[in-house]
């Protein structure tokens, strides 16, 4: 459709990344290329007037994690004077990981997860190497690998003070084909798959959780296996059967023993990788200018 003017659509970020990342600005030029301008706006800056957008694209807020409650209020009220993508509903299932269970309940294969309530007392694998992270969580903040019976007390530590934090917590047994495969990272833009990225491990052994706002990635691209692309295509069959199509989407795998199972589907505000694919700024671009007029 003609609009009689130029769009401006907001690339909402985080104060720490004002002008967003190198990568995620790889989309500009593609959006001016088709008629749009976009801003690159900080999700908490006050004097930002979120009505003067005709979009706004959640593109780096990563310092939500322990300001959720701010952050969706800032999302739901942005989204009455525009329009927020993706939207507050996907955002609000999106933000805490408890999502993994209603997923496996779909018969999505999804990393064994046991989950801890702030009432709960931490019990922790008494074998082998597990992971705790919070539900609510990005960029592997809180998030560290322990071996059972040389960490229990750091561990327990560690659940204990999130959990005393009123925080909900996660237990999965630690994959260990992260360290050689790696992960991968479906990218779906305009519901449609766009490509995919191979990133390395992040946990160290008894190592503590990272203080950057999120740890450092290594990232390659990846041609996904057949395996990959069901298990990725699956939960986006969900995910569209429950909110319609949905401007972006990655969808994170570690290889188990009986495939590929998803580590996190990322809706909220994921690094799209679109650097990793000479196509992919484009198509984001594509996908943005289609959510106009
Ligand atoms: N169960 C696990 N097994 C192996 N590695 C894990 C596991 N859980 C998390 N990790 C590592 O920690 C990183 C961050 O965890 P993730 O669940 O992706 O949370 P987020 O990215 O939201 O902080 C992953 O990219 C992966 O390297
Ligand atoms: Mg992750």
């Amino acid at each position: 459709m003609m609009r009689d003017r130029i769009a401006r659509v907001a690339l909402a970020t985080c104060a720490d990344f004002p002008d967003l990342e190198a990568p995620e600005r790889l989309v500009l030029d593609p959006l001016r290329d088709r008629g749009i301008e976009p801003v690159p706006a900080v999700w908490d800056d006050p004097s930002i007037d979120w009505s003067g957008f005709d979009l706004v694209v959640l593109r780096g807020t990563w310092d939500y994690a322990e300001r959720l409650v701010e952050f969706m209020t800032w999302v739901r009220r942005a989204d009455t004077v525009t329009t927020v993508l993706n939207p507050p509903e996907v955002v609000e299932w999106n933000t805490d990981k408890r999502y993994l269970a209603e997923l496996a309940r779909h018969d999505v294969p999804i990393v064994p997860t046991t989950f801890l309530a702030p009432h709960d007392a931490p019990v922790l694998p008494t074998s082998g190497e597990y992971v705790v992270k919070p539900t609510v969580s990005a960029g592997s903040r809180d998030t560290a690998r322990y071996l059972a019976g040389r960490d229990d007390a750091v561990a327990s530590a560690h659940a204990e003070r999130l959990l005393a934090a009123g925080r909900e917590v996660m237990v999965q047994p630690y994959v260990d084909t992260v360290d050689d495969h790696g992960e991968t990272a479906l990218l779906y833009l305009g519901g449609r798959f766009s490509h995919a990225i191979r990133k390395g491990p992040l946990l160290e052994s008894g190592a503590a959780p990272t203080t950057e706002l999120f740890a450092q990635e290594t990232i390659d691209p990846r041609i996904p296996t057949t395996a990959d692309h069901a298990v990725g295509d699956a939960v986006m069959a969900h995910l569209t059967g429950r909110f319609g199509t949905l401007l972006y989407a990655r969808v994170d795998l570690l290889e188990g023993p009986d495939g590929p199972m998803v580590l996190e589907v990322e809706l909220t505000e994921p690094s799209l990788f679109i650097q990793s694919d000479d196509g992919a700024p484009g198509r984001l671009a594509d996908a943005i200018s289609g959510r106009l007029g």
